[in-house]
Protein backbone atom coordinates (compact mmCIF):
# COMPACT_ATOMS: atom_id res chain seq x y z
CA UNK A 1 0.00 0.00 0.00
CA UNK A 2 0.84 3.69 -0.98
CA UNK A 3 0.28 6.16 1.18
CA UNK A 4 1.03 9.85 -0.16
CA UNK A 5 -0.55 13.63 0.90
CA UNK A 6 -1.12 16.49 -0.89
CA UNK A 7 0.50 19.29 1.88
CA UNK A 8 -1.11 21.80 -0.24
CA UNK A 9 -4.74 22.32 -1.36
CA UNK A 10 -4.63 22.15 -5.38
CA UNK A 11 -6.29 20.13 -7.69
CA UNK A 12 -4.62 16.74 -7.48
CA UNK A 13 -4.20 15.02 -11.48
CA UNK A 14 -6.76 13.12 -12.18
CA UNK A 15 -5.21 10.07 -13.29
CA UNK A 16 -2.98 10.26 -9.88
CA UNK A 17 -6.28 9.43 -7.85
CA UNK A 18 -8.66 7.51 -9.98
CA UNK A 19 -7.81 4.00 -8.36
CA UNK A 20 -7.20 5.53 -4.78
CA UNK A 21 -8.97 6.20 -1.61
CA UNK A 22 -8.24 9.74 -0.80
CA UNK A 23 -9.14 11.39 2.91
CA UNK A 24 -10.42 15.00 3.11
CA UNK A 25 -9.47 16.54 6.12
CA UNK A 26 -10.26 19.68 7.50
CA UNK A 27 -9.98 19.74 11.51
CA UNK A 28 -10.87 23.41 11.90
CA UNK A 29 -14.13 22.23 11.48
CA UNK A 30 -15.74 21.27 8.42
CA UNK A 31 -14.73 17.87 8.69
CA UNK A 32 -15.14 17.69 12.24
CA UNK A 33 -18.50 18.96 11.97
CA UNK A 34 -19.78 16.82 9.31
CA UNK A 35 -18.40 13.94 11.57
CA UNK A 36 -20.37 15.09 14.30
CA UNK A 37 -23.61 15.22 12.79
CA UNK A 38 -23.85 12.23 11.59
CA UNK A 39 -23.03 10.90 14.66
CA UNK A 40 -25.85 12.68 15.86
CA UNK A 41 -28.08 11.72 13.06
CA UNK A 42 -27.81 13.82 9.95
CA UNK A 43 -29.19 12.19 6.94
CA UNK A 44 -26.88 12.90 4.10
CA UNK A 45 -24.87 16.28 4.02
CA UNK A 46 -24.62 18.34 0.50
CA UNK A 47 -21.19 20.17 0.31
CA UNK A 48 -21.23 23.86 -1.55
CA UNK A 49 -18.53 26.11 -2.65
CA UNK A 50 -20.62 29.21 -2.45
CA UNK A 51 -23.67 30.70 -0.58
CA UNK A 52 -26.01 31.46 -3.85
CA UNK A 53 -25.49 27.27 -4.63
CA UNK A 54 -26.62 26.42 -1.05
CA UNK A 55 -29.31 28.71 -1.12
CA UNK A 56 -30.85 27.44 -5.22
CA UNK A 57 -30.00 23.66 -3.68
CA UNK A 58 -32.38 24.69 -0.47
CA UNK A 59 -35.15 25.25 -2.80
CA UNK A 60 -34.89 21.54 -4.16
CA UNK A 61 -35.99 20.49 -1.43
CA UNK A 62 -39.54 20.20 0.60
CA UNK A 63 -39.73 22.94 3.45
CA UNK A 64 -38.62 21.29 6.43
CA UNK A 65 -36.44 18.39 5.15
CA UNK A 66 -33.36 20.33 4.73
CA UNK A 67 -31.20 22.50 6.65
CA UNK A 68 -28.78 25.46 5.68
CA UNK A 69 -25.09 25.17 7.35
CA UNK A 70 -21.79 26.28 6.61
CA UNK A 71 -19.74 29.89 7.62
CA UNK A 72 -18.26 32.65 5.23
CA UNK A 73 -14.97 34.20 6.99
CA UNK A 74 -15.60 32.07 9.72
CA UNK A 75 -18.67 33.22 10.99
CA UNK A 76 -22.89 31.86 10.68
CA UNK A 77 -23.94 33.37 7.25
CA UNK A 78 -26.65 35.48 7.10
CA UNK A 79 -30.37 33.15 6.93
CA UNK A 80 -28.68 30.23 7.06
CA UNK A 81 -29.96 27.83 10.29
CA UNK A 82 -26.88 26.89 11.45
CA UNK A 83 -23.18 28.10 11.53
CA UNK A 84 -19.88 25.97 11.59
CA UNK A 85 -19.54 25.04 15.25
CA UNK A 86 -19.96 21.40 15.94
CA UNK A 87 -21.58 22.18 18.99
CA UNK A 88 -24.57 23.67 17.06
CA UNK A 89 -25.22 19.97 15.50
CA UNK A 90 -27.26 18.73 17.98
CA UNK A 91 -29.92 15.40 17.68
CA UNK A 92 -32.49 17.87 18.48
CA UNK A 93 -31.92 20.06 15.56
CA UNK A 94 -30.66 17.78 12.67
CA UNK A 95 -31.43 14.00 13.17
CA UNK A 96 -33.23 12.60 10.08
CA UNK A 97 -32.25 16.36 8.12
CA UNK A 98 -30.66 16.76 5.07
CA UNK A 99 -27.76 19.37 5.72
CA UNK A 100 -26.46 21.63 3.03
CA UNK A 101 -22.79 22.84 4.11
CA UNK A 102 -21.12 25.74 3.01
CA UNK A 103 -17.31 26.46 4.24
CA UNK A 104 -14.21 28.18 2.98
CA UNK A 105 -12.16 25.34 2.46
CA UNK A 106 -13.46 21.88 3.89
CA UNK A 107 -16.57 21.70 1.15
CA UNK A 108 -14.73 22.91 -1.59
CA UNK A 109 -12.39 20.39 -1.34
CA UNK A 110 -14.38 17.53 -1.99
CA UNK A 111 -15.14 18.71 -5.52
CA UNK A 112 -11.17 18.57 -6.29
CA UNK A 113 -11.22 15.24 -5.46
CA UNK A 114 -14.09 13.75 -6.58
CA UNK A 115 -12.78 12.05 -9.59
CA UNK A 116 -10.98 9.44 -7.11
CA UNK A 117 -12.42 5.96 -6.36
CA UNK A 118 -13.77 6.76 -2.75
CA UNK A 119 -13.26 10.06 -0.76
CA UNK A 120 -13.79 9.84 2.30
CA UNK A 121 -14.90 12.01 5.53
CA UNK A 122 -11.33 11.63 8.45
CA UNK A 123 -10.92 14.09 11.18
CA UNK A 124 -9.50 13.60 14.83
CA UNK A 125 -13.23 12.93 15.73
CA UNK A 126 -13.12 9.31 13.71
CA UNK A 127 -9.46 8.73 13.04
CA UNK A 128 -9.30 4.94 14.10
CA UNK A 129 -13.02 4.37 12.43
CA UNK A 130 -10.84 5.96 9.14
CA UNK A 131 -7.97 3.42 9.39
CA UNK A 132 -9.91 0.65 9.97
CA UNK A 133 -12.03 1.89 6.49
CA UNK A 134 -8.41 2.36 5.06
CA UNK A 135 -7.11 -0.69 6.10
CA UNK A 136 -10.60 -2.72 4.92
CA UNK A 137 -10.69 -1.01 1.34
CA UNK A 138 -6.84 -2.18 0.79
CA UNK A 139 -6.56 1.11 -2.00
CA UNK A 140 -3.63 3.14 -1.63
CA UNK A 141 -4.09 6.39 -0.06
CA UNK A 142 -3.95 9.87 -0.49
CA UNK A 143 -4.75 12.01 2.43
CA UNK A 144 -6.27 15.35 1.32
CA UNK A 145 -6.14 18.32 3.64
CA UNK A 146 -8.27 20.89 3.03
CA UNK A 147 -5.68 23.68 3.83
CA UNK A 148 -6.27 27.35 4.63
CA UNK A 149 -7.38 29.04 1.46
CA UNK A 150 -5.05 27.39 -0.75
CA UNK A 151 -2.18 27.26 2.16
CA UNK A 152 -0.45 24.64 4.08
CA UNK A 153 -2.14 23.90 7.44
CA UNK A 154 -0.50 22.46 10.56
CA UNK A 155 -3.61 20.55 12.16
CA UNK A 156 -4.99 18.96 8.98
CA UNK A 157 -1.47 18.02 7.98
CA UNK A 158 -1.03 16.52 12.14
CA UNK A 159 -4.36 15.21 11.56
CA UNK A 160 -2.48 13.36 8.49
CA UNK A 161 0.34 12.70 10.10
CA UNK A 162 -1.93 10.83 12.69
CA UNK A 163 -3.66 8.77 10.32
CA UNK A 164 -0.27 7.46 8.45
CA UNK A 165 1.11 6.65 12.09
CA UNK A 166 -2.16 4.71 12.63
CA UNK A 167 -2.21 2.59 9.64
CA UNK A 168 2.20 2.28 10.16
CA UNK A 169 1.26 0.73 13.80
CA UNK A 170 -0.68 -1.74 11.92
CA UNK A 171 0.39 -2.61 8.61
CA UNK A 172 4.02 -3.93 7.85
CA UNK A 173 4.28 -3.38 3.43
CA UNK A 174 3.65 0.50 3.29
CA UNK A 175 5.78 2.93 0.94
CA UNK A 176 5.50 6.04 2.41
CA UNK A 177 6.00 9.47 -0.10
CA UNK A 178 8.36 12.25 1.17
CA UNK A 179 5.78 14.24 1.88
CA UNK A 180 3.55 11.74 3.81
CA UNK A 181 6.65 11.30 6.34
CA UNK A 182 6.87 15.07 6.60
CA UNK A 183 3.40 14.95 7.89
CA UNK A 184 3.98 11.93 10.06
CA UNK A 185 7.37 13.53 11.43
CA UNK A 186 4.80 16.94 12.76
CA UNK A 187 2.44 14.89 13.86
CA UNK A 188 5.42 12.93 16.08
CA UNK A 189 6.54 16.45 17.11
CA UNK A 190 2.71 16.95 18.50
CA UNK A 191 1.42 13.45 19.32
CA UNK A 192 1.06 14.21 23.15
CA UNK A 193 -0.64 17.27 22.92
CA UNK A 194 -2.89 17.54 19.42
CA UNK A 195 -4.59 20.59 20.76
CA UNK A 196 -1.64 22.20 21.03
CA UNK A 197 -0.89 22.12 17.23
CA UNK A 198 -4.70 23.28 16.69
CA UNK A 199 -3.46 26.38 19.21
CA UNK A 200 -0.72 26.84 17.19
CA UNK A 201 -1.83 26.93 13.80
CA UNK A 202 -2.81 30.44 12.22
CA UNK A 203 -6.93 29.26 11.41
CA UNK A 204 -7.31 28.28 15.33
CA UNK A 205 -5.81 31.62 16.41
CA UNK A 206 -8.21 33.28 14.32
CA UNK A 207 -11.25 30.93 15.93
CA UNK A 208 -9.77 32.33 19.30
CA UNK A 209 -9.66 35.61 18.30
CA UNK A 210 -14.01 34.98 17.83
CA UNK A 211 -14.73 33.45 20.83
CA UNK A 212 -14.53 29.90 19.49
CA UNK A 213 -11.87 27.73 21.73
CA UNK A 214 -14.53 25.58 23.05
CA UNK A 215 -14.82 24.53 19.16
CA UNK A 216 -10.91 23.67 19.11
CA UNK A 217 -11.18 21.77 22.11
CA UNK A 218 -13.82 19.70 20.85
CA UNK A 219 -12.46 19.01 17.26
CA UNK A 220 -8.96 18.11 18.62
CA UNK A 221 -10.49 15.11 20.64
CA UNK A 222 -9.56 11.38 19.02
CA UNK A 223 -11.85 8.40 18.25
CA UNK A 224 -15.18 9.90 20.17
CA UNK A 225 -17.03 8.99 16.77
CA UNK A 226 -17.15 5.71 14.67
CA UNK A 227 -18.45 6.55 11.16
CA UNK A 228 -16.82 6.86 8.17
CA UNK A 229 -18.82 8.93 5.38
CA UNK A 230 -18.59 8.89 2.45
CA UNK A 231 -18.68 11.57 -0.63
CA UNK A 232 -20.25 10.47 -4.29
CA UNK A 233 -21.85 12.32 -6.68
CA UNK A 234 -21.97 15.76 -4.59
CA UNK A 235 -23.33 14.02 -1.63
CA UNK A 236 -21.93 12.85 1.56
CA UNK A 237 -23.59 9.80 3.04
CA UNK A 238 -22.94 6.75 5.59
C1 LIG B 1 -13.37 25.81 6.36
O1 LIG B 1 -13.95 24.98 5.66
O2 LIG B 1 -12.57 26.58 5.89
C2 LIG B 1 -13.59 25.86 7.86
O3 LIG B 1 -14.53 24.96 8.24
C3 LIG B 1 -13.73 27.27 8.34
C4 LIG B 1 -14.22 27.40 9.76
O4 LIG B 1 -13.58 26.97 10.71
O5 LIG B 1 -15.30 27.94 9.99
Amino acid sequence: MNIDIQLLPNQPDLDSIFDKTVVVIDVLRATSVIVHAFSQGVKEVIPVRTVEEALSKFKEFPEGEVLLGGERDSRMIEGFHLGNSPKEYTYDKIRGKRLILKTTNGTRAFYLVSSARRVIVGSFLNISAVVEECLRNGSDILIFPAGDEGSFSLEDSVCGGMLIDLIIKRKERLCLTDSALAALLIYQRFEENLVGALHLSRHGKELIDLGATEDILFCGQTDIINVVPFFCNGIIKL
